[in-house]
Parts: structure tokens; C-alpha cells; sequence
């Protein structure tokens, strides 16, 4: 079921995107050679709580950390621990968070140090699927329009989609209807847009193969199949009666 947001509800998602916005623009800032990861999940944890906030990743299906650190062919889901980071690597970091019931859900991929002109097109494109994806959220597009724009992007670039993890509708849950995949598929209903909804649009990009593995001995961290880079990123969005809004930006972050 699809659940349309009032005004007091978009107040407490607003609210709650700042939170995870402000969590990443901190990862962001502390991503750098000989971090480890462990110590980018405890910043983030520390940061969400002092802002009367909860992480939502922490025990959701049993996940056992706070927030997601993807590193290089990790396409999500990654399990923060000692591992340190490395100078041209990159790291998708996937933040989320209740405040007063409500979630907020967000992810970037950032760069340790200086990283090839390749996998900094990855990213990049990656964030112009997003953009574009961006431009078909107006009320009474579908949902399909959104998928189109990032599979037709990210494909034309040479790059292969993940379609083994969708978006979603958020709300009072983390995973709410509809699913927004990054691809057009055939089966199942394809909504139209209508003010209220709250998507989280959530590009999964890889370098190569679009097939990724479920096998890694963690039981959650994914992985591209051929072990390429991939990148990730993800905005919770408010369709409204005019322009989208995006919930999970950061004060002065560009699109
Ligand atoms: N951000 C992810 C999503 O959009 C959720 C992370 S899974 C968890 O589905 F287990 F870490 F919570
Ligand atoms: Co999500």
C-alpha cells in the first residue's frame, strides 16, 4: 500500500532527511587513507543519537552496525569493521535514520584520495542517473518513468544496472510500496506519481557486469560478480503538486 504524506508527516521526513544529509556530509568528511570503516559506523552512530535520532539499519533483519560501508566491487550493504581504507579506493556509504516515526534514507559514494579517471566516471554518472531520474518526478509520470531515466543513462554510459536491489516508497517504514527499480520491468503495477508519496531513488551503477553475487561469507555485503567497481547513490525524494524535493541533502550540497 502506498502511504501519502500530510503536512505534519512531510515535516517529521524533512526532519529526519537532515539528520542522514548531515550524517553523510560527516562521512564524507572523514573519509580518507588508513580510516577504517568501523570508525566511519561509530561517527555516524554517534551523530544520528545526539540528534534525538535512531539508526535504522542497526538490527533492521538482523543487520548488526548502524550504517552501510560499501568499498570498491561492494555494491551495498557492506558491514563496517577493520578494514581500513586505501588511497583510490571508494566507499559507498548508505545512511539512514528514524526521528518522531519517521525515516530518512541516503547514500554517496566518496573518494580516498586520488581515484582513477574511470571509476570517477562511475560516480559521477552514477549521481546523473539520479539527476535524471529527478526530472520525471512530477506528479502523474510512473514509476517506470523514473527507471527508464536511470537505466537509459547509466546504460548508454557503458554501465550495467543492478536489478537484484530496487528503491522504494519510505515512510513511517524504511521499505514502503512502490518498489522504484533502476530498470523497466515488465511485471507487476506501475503507479503513477501523486503528491505526498516519498521515494527513495536509489541508482546502483556498476563498471561492468550488471550481476552481483549474495555469497559473501558475512551473509550481507554484495558484491559485483566480476568484481568491478560500483557506485550508489540515493536521495529520498517528496513528490509535490510543483517540483520534487529532496529530503536528504545537505545544507550547500549540489546536485
Ligand atoms: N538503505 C538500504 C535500503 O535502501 C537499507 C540497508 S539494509 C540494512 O534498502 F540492513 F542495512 F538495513
Ligand atoms: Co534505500
Amino acid at each position: 500500500m502506498i502511504t501519502y504524506k500530510d503536512a505534519s508527516a512531510v515535516a517529521k521526513m524533512r526532519a529526519a532527511g537532515r539528520i542522514v544529509a548531515n550524517t553523510l556530509r560527516l562521512l564524507g568528511e572523514n573519509v580518507a587513507p588508513g580510516v577504517s570503516t568501523q570508525r566511519l559506523n561509530d561517527l555516524a552512530d554517534a551523530y544520528i543519537r545526539s540528534q534525538g535520532a535512531t539508526p535504522s539499519f542497526l538490527h533492521y533483519r538482523g543487520y548488526p552496525m548502524s550504517v552501510c560501508i560499501s568499498v570498491n566491487e561492494e555494491v551495498v550493504h557492506g558491514i563496517p569493521g577493520k578494514r581500513k581504507l586505501c588511497e583510490g579506493d571508494i566507499v559507498s556509504c548508505d545512511v539512514g535514520a528514524i526521528f518522531e516515526g519517521y525515516h530518512g534514507d541516503a547514500a554517496r559514494t566518496f573518494m580516498v584520495g586520488k581515484v582513477s579517471a574511470n571509476t570517477q566516471r562511475l560516480i559521477r554518472v552514477t549521481k546523473e542517473c539520479f539527476c535524471k531520474a529527478l526530472e520525471q518526478c512530477q506528479r502523474g509520470r510512473r514509476v517506470s518513468d523514473i527507471s527508464r531515466a536511470v537505466q537509459s543513462h547509466a546504460e548508454s554510459c557503458g554501465y550495467g544496472v543492478v536489478r537484484a536491489l530496487v528503491g522504494h516508497g519510505i515512510g513511517r517504514a524504511m521499505h514502503e510500496d512502490p518498489e522504484v527499480p533502476n530498470f523497466v520491468q515488465r511485471r507487476g503495477g506501475d503507479p503513477r506519481l501523486q503528491p505526498g508519496m516519498t521515494l527513495a531513488i536509489e541508482p546502483m551503477i556498476n563498471m561492468g557486469t550488471a550481476e552481483v553475487d549474495f555469497k559473501h561469507p558475512d551473509g550481507w555485503t554484495v558484491t559485483t560478480s566480476d568484481k568491478l567497481p560500483s557506485a550508489h547513490y540515493e536521495n529520498t525524494v517528496l513528490i509535490t503538486e510543483g517540483e520534487p524535493v529532496i529530503l536528504t541533502l545537505w545544507e550547500g550540497e549540489e546536485l
